[in-house]
């Protein structure tokens, strides 16, 4: 029995689906269900007997020590976070809310929890953070990609969060003997993922007539993981992983944000043409930068790889098709997940 925090969002409800698809685990899913948690995503596993599904927030000091104790799981994978560095720009308060005093609060009910368990269990006992390289800051073109020892420099609020975070699971190591591991995993793509992400948002915006927002002059780099393959790096860490380590996670792929949007539009132009026989890329419109927005980011995972034998399955252009042919064949997903409150973010996010 694992606890997994976030499971209905992006990678956690991928990797709870993994899971509980694979056969070999049994999953409680705590997830508050923010704008970013969608339980439709669950659908297929909802009435799965290794499955269950608690709403809550990882912050509650009351319902985490009952879950606990009633479950007694042998791992809780941490994936609650508020994640769009953009949101975290117009409102900071929410990232410190979840992101920090929410993990303070996850850490010490796991804490207490740990420290109830026999010495044999607590041998076995892990608590894996998933966390992101946007700790480590920004890189110049020439500079080598990150590695573990890269030290921290956060840009953005969210990703300062995510650091405050990241030293939490660190400090409760060092000082408690928490088990915790930590990984660090670049920018992830694939099914599921919120259309307010720039590959969701310009499948979207593209096959529903709308423009497709590249800030600034559209040259940062981001090194692009599918889901599927960052959810397998979680799993052999949280089996293999040495506590108190931290481990960066990363697909090798390295692109400018506009060689992504025009690799999409040439595919959608293939896969979903438009009815005037035009190419997608018509609709891309430079609009104005992202606050701070950091130039580079490139992860090298030389680690994981050597020490845990954990590589990516997918190439950039395999995975990138495989996201695409998803979202043309579940618009129903999307059309369920876009509220009004999305509606609001996109026209205060990209009003001119
Ligand atoms: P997401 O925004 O899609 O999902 C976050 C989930 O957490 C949602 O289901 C939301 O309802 C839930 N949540 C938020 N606050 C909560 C709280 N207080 N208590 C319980 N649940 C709460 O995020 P994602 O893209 O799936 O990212 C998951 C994790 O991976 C995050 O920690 C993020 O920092 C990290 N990460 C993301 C990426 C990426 O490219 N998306 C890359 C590296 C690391
Ligand atoms: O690097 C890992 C991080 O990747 C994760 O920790 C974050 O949770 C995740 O959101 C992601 O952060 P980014 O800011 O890199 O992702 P986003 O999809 O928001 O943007 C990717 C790049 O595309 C970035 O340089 C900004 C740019 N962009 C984004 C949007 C939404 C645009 O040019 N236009 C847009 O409309």
């Amino acid at each position: 029995m694992i606890l997994v925090t976030g499971g209905a969002g992006f990678i956690g409800s991928n990797y709870v689906i993994q899971a509980i698809t694979r056969g070999n685990q049994k999953v409680i899913n705590l997830d508050k269900l923010t704008y970013a948690g969608n339980l439709e995503t669950l659908k297929k596993i909802e009435s799965n007997p290794y499955y269950r599904f608690i709403q809550g927030d990882i912050g509650d000091r009351i319902l985490l020590p009952e879950i606990l104790n009633k479950f007694q799981p042998i791992a809780v994978i941490n994936f609650a976070a508020e994640s769009h560095v953009d949101r975290s720009i117009h409102g900071p308060g929410e990232f410190i809310e979840t992101n920090v005093v929410g993990t303070f609060n996850l850490l010490e009910s796991v804490r207490a929890y740990y420290e109830s368990l026999s010495e044999e269990v607590r041998a076995q006992f892990r608590f894996l953070h998933v966390s992101t390289d946007e700790v480590y800051g920004t890189l110049s073109p020439d500079a080598p990609a990150f590695t573990e020892n890269h030290p921290y420099e956060p840009n953005s609020p969210y990703a300062a969060s995510k650091a405050a975070s990241d030293h939490l699971v660190r400090a409760w190591f060092h000082t408690y003997g928490l088990p915790g591991i930590t990984t660090n995993c670049s920018n992830n793509y694939g099914p599921y993922q919120f259309p307010e992400k720039l590959i969701p948002l310009m499948i979207y915006n593209a096959l529903n007539k709308k423009s497709l927002p590249v800030y600034g002059d559209g040259l940062q780099v981001r090194d692009w993981l599918y889901v599927g393959d960052h959810c397998d790096a979680l799993e052999v860490v949280l089996r293999n992983g040495r506590i108190g380590e931290t481990y960066n996670i990363g697909g090798n792929n390295e692109k400018t944000n506009i060689s992504v949007v025009k690799t999409i539009c040439y595919l959608l132009d293939q896969l979903s043409p438009r009815k005037d026989h035009k190419s997608y890329i018509d609709q891309i419109e430079y609009v104005r930068d992202r606050l701070g927005h950091d130039r580079r980011y490139a992860i090298d995972a030389n680690k994981i790889r050597k020490d845990l034998g954990w590589s990516p399955q997918e190439t950039f252009e395999t995975g990138i098709e495989k996201t695409i042919r998803w979202y043309l064949s579940n618009p129903d997903w999307v059309h369920s997940v876009i509220s009004g409150s999305y509606r609001e973010w996109i026209a205060k996010q990209y009003k001119h």
